[in-house]
Formats: C-alpha cells, sequence, structure tokens
C-alpha cells in the first residue's frame, strides 16, 4: 500500500460507500480482529502509531485515549464522539472521507469504542453536510444489517452550522442540547465530558486512521511521515492554485510539492505572496515558506501550525488588508460571546480594518490593531479568541508595508483590482450589534 493512500485508499477505484465493496479491501476485517485483541493491546497500537489528532490542536490520539478511565475506576458509561463539525475556513477533508470511505469512518469509530471500552458513540456532524449525513447513515444502516455493531450504538447528530460548535466542549454542551459555548478546562473531557462521563473526542480523519493502524501495526504506521509527525494527512488545498482538492500526502511532503506538483502551481504568470498552511486561523507563512515540510515540527519552527492541514495560496493579485478584513469578520461573526476579549475585541478588529481599507485609518490605528490582537491573544476561555488574532496580528507583521501604504495612500492601492474585491460577509451589514466607532 502506497504510504500516500491509508485514509482514502482504494476510493478511487471502488464506491467505498458499498459495504460489499469495502469487505473486498479488507474492511471490517480489522474489527474482528481487533475485537478478538484485549482494549489495551488495541491501544498500544495507536500508542506506538503515535498519531496526532487531525482536527487542528494536534493532540496524540493514543494518549489522549489512555486517560478514560479503565472499567471499574469511573461509575459512569465511557462515550466516544467523532467531531464531524469542519468549519475551519479552507478544510474540507473531512467531508471527502465521509463521502468516500464512510465505512472506514464506522469502523474506526467501533474499533476506538472497543479500545475505550465504549459502547456509546456520537458523530457529531456540520448541519450543512447533509449529502454526508445520508452517506454515514446509509453506510450505518448497511452496517447494522451485517450484524457489524456488536453492543455498540453510533448516533448521528447533525449541528446547526456554528463554527464553535466544533471545539470540543462547545461541542459537547451543543449535543447535550444546551448552547453551543465552551466549558472551562479542566476538568477535561476524558474525565468529565458527555454528560459529565469520561467522553474520548476526535476528528474524522484521525478515527477513520485507526482501522490501518490496528491492521498494519502502529510501528509500520510510525515508520511513515517524520519523528514528530507521523503517517499522512489529507491536505485540503485552496485558493489562487490551478488543481485545489484534498490530497492525502505523507507528512514530510514540501508546500512546494504540494501546490506545484500535485496542485499545478499558480494560474497564469501568478506569483505565491502568502500560504496559509493550516486553515484561516493559523498565522501565514511567505513564498519564501516554499519549502517548508508540512509537519507540526516545522511550522512551529516557522511560527504559525499544520492545524486542521487546510493549504491556502494567495496570490499577488490579493490585498492583504481585504484578506484580513475576511477572516476578521469571520471570527467576529463566529465568536460565541462568552467572554470579553473575543467578543468585543473580534469587532474592534473588523472596524480598524474596514477602516483601514477605506482610507480612514489614522496612522496610529495600525498599531491600535496589533494592541487588540495582543489583548485577545491567551486572554480567552476557547482557542477562538487566538485564532481570530494571530493570524490579522501575523499579516501587519508580515506585510506591514502594505498596511502602512493604504494608510499613506487614503485608500487601497490596489484600486478595486484585488482577488478579493467585495468577498466580503455579509455581517457588516448584517450584525445584530449596534456600529461602535473605534476611539481615534
Ligand atoms: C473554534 C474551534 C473550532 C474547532 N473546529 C473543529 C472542527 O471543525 N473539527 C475538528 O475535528 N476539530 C475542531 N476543533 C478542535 C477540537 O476542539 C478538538 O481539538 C478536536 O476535535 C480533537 O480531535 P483530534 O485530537 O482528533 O484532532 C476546533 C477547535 C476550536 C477552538
Ligand atoms: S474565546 Fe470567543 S468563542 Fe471562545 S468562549 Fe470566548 S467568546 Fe466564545
Amino acid at each position: 500500500m502506497a504510504a500516500s493512500e491509508i485514509v482514502l485508499a482504494g476510493a478511487a477505484d471502488r464506491d467505498l460507500t458499498q459495504i460489499d465493496a469495502y469487505r473486498e479491501v479488507g474492511g471490517y476485517a480489522t474489527l474482528d480482529r481487533a475485537r478478538g485483541m484485549g482494549p489495551q493491546a488495541v491501544l498500544d497500537e495507536l500508542l506506538t502509531a503515535d498519531i496526532k489528532g487531525r482536527g487542528g490542536a494536534g493532540f496524540p490520539m493514543g494518549r489522549k485515549a489512555s486517560f478514560i478511565p479503565k472499567p471499574g475506576q469511573n461509575p459512569n458509561p465511557t462515550y466516544l464522539t467523532v467531531n464531524a463539525d469542519e468549519s475551519e475556513p479552507g478544510t474540507f477533508k473531512d467531508r471527502e472521507i465521509m463521502l468516500r470511505v464512510p465505512h472506514r469512518l464506522i469502523e474506526g469509530c467501533l474499533i476506538t469504542a472497543h479500545a475505550i471500552g465504549s459502547r456509546n458513540v456520537f458523530i457529531y456532524i456540520r448541519g450543512e453536510y447533509l449529502r454526508e449525513f445520508e452517506i454515514i447513515r446509509a453506510a450505518l444502516e448497511q452496517a447494522h444489517g451485517a450484524g457489524l455493531m456488536g453492543d455498540v450504538t453510533i448516533v448521528l447528530h447533525r449541528g446547526a452550522g456554528a463554527y464553535i460548535c466544533g471545539e470540543e466542549t462547545a461541542l459537547l454542551e451543543s449535543l447535550e442540547g444546551e448552547r453551543g459555548q465552551p466549558r472551562t478546562k479542566p476538568p477535561f473531557p476524558a474525565i468529565a465530558g458527555l454528560y459529565a462521563s469520561p467522553t474520548l473526542i476526535n476528528n474524522v480523519e484521525t478515527i477513520a486512521t485507526v482501522p490501518a493502524i490496528v491492521e498494519h501495526g502502529g510501528a509500520w504506521y510510525a515508520d511513515q511521515g517524520t519523528e514528530g509527525s507521523r503517517g499522512t494527512r489529507v491536505f485540503s488545498l485552496s485558493g489562487n492554485v490551478r488543481r485545489g482538492g484534498n490530497y492525502e500526502l505523507e507528512l514530510g511532503t514540501t508546500l512546494r510539492d504540494l501546490i506545484y506538483h500535485h496542485g499545478g502551481g499558480l494560474p497564469g504568470s501568478r506569483r505565491i505572496k502568502a500560504i496559509i498552511p493550516g486553515g484561516s486561523s493559523v498565522p501565514v507563512l511567505t513564498a519564501d515558506d516554499i519549502d517548508t515540510p508540512l509537519t507540526f515540527e516545522a511550522m512551529a519552527d516557522k511560527g504559525t501550525f499544520l492545524g486542521s492541514g487546510a493549504v491556502i495560496v494567495i496570490d499577488d493579485r490579493c490585498c492583504m488588508v481585504q484578506l484580513g478584513l475576511r477572516v476578521a469578520q469571520f471570527y467576529m461573526h463566529e465568536s460565541c460571546g462568552k467572554c470579553t476579549p473575543c467578543r468585543e475585541g473580534t469587532r474592534w478588529m473588523v472596524q480598524i480594518l474596514r477602516k483601514i481599507e477605506d482610507g480612514r485609518a489614522e496612522q496610529a490605528e495600525l498599531d491600535l490593531l496589533l494592541d487588540v490582537c495582543d489583548r485577545i491573544l491567551g486572554k480567552c476561555l476557547c482557542p477562538l479568541g487566538d485564532a481570530a488574532a494571530m493570524p490579522i496580528a501575523s499579516y501587519v507583521d508580515k506585510f506591514r508595508a502594505e498596511f502602512q501604504a493604504h494608510i499613506d495612500a487614503g485608500g487601497c492601492p490596489y484600486k478595486g483590482e484585488s482577488s478579493l474585491e467585495r468577498v466580503f460577509a455579509p455581517v457588516d451589514q448584517h450584525t445584530h450589534h449596534p456600529t461602535v466607532e473605534v476611539p481615534a
């Protein structure tokens, strides 16, 4: 098996949404084997594989699973929750996994449930993913019909389309029927999660990798990628690139290889100006970083993150102020409002960026923007605040001259020719909050 085909393996040749086709490529054989192994033996394979979570934070999955209390250590039932909310801008890999290899996700759920002694699995799927929902539902019916569920129940739960419900504790609140707002941690979900019971939460891609890890062994998996970033990832490539899409590649592949070899490079004679390497919430890279390997460690060295694996290419037609405005609008709209720095700070960022773009900003407001970012960073209840502040601060930091040019010229130097022109969320017009002008 090619290293670059673990999660999506076989999907190019067969319709793996059908259980018979999935069985033809060895599907569900590993579930039988796993159930014949003790839960600890399965857990040991996950620990050896050293797979880091694919949802964004990159926490080692085996370690998180081993925090779940063992039978007899906690009186409450144990839950497994799959995060299929996928709302980080630029990210569309989980939907491809659900569309093309739903049984691999279900098999991963059943093996993981066995490893942590759980009989209750929830898949929390983004509300807009109707087709994916139908496909998973049909696959679940097939798995039921084939008698594969054992004593495990898998509940497929549709969200209502809120980015914050991808944050694990907000997801749990939402699943319990409450407003989707984050909880304070600790306690962590592994100890007190869904219904105050031990809960393992993992991303779709993480769980869909489990069958291959158990089939071939944790050591086999750990052999691929790099020491700090094992295995493969399904990278979502988008932006100003010829062949955007999902590419499952070994970790350690460079940005250059992904963008030019797999993505066909940029259209026309366009040049790379910036690269967002892990979804809209991470600090940006510049064209000089094109040879950076797609690994957790290399991105950390560059002051950014691999995040959700969404690589967004930004070419020389793009106004960085407009990009900042677009990103800040998203976070302002999605802030749940529970804590002040995020609720108020994201609005401030939007207002200042709007003034800069329109040529109404005073010189001091550029530093005020960085100050607002600084007052959000590390001061919020959940990482959404950081996710808003970090990218904006990085745009100013790395493209300050462009921000300055807006102030000097009294408007956007792209003069209506930026590729992001008029690509703005409707929140400016339809916000329910009164518009508050930033003090000069
Ligand atoms: C604002 C916010 C949104 C998030 N959205 C998602 C999401 O859509 N999907 C996801 O898997 N993780 C998302 N996460 C990360 C989850 O909180 C959590 O770390 C993840 O589901 C754990 O799974 P993993 O260890 O397999 O990555 C989000 C985090 C934050 C702070
Ligand atoms: S950081 Fe933002 S999204 Fe997170 S709890 Fe605070 S207000 Fe809500």
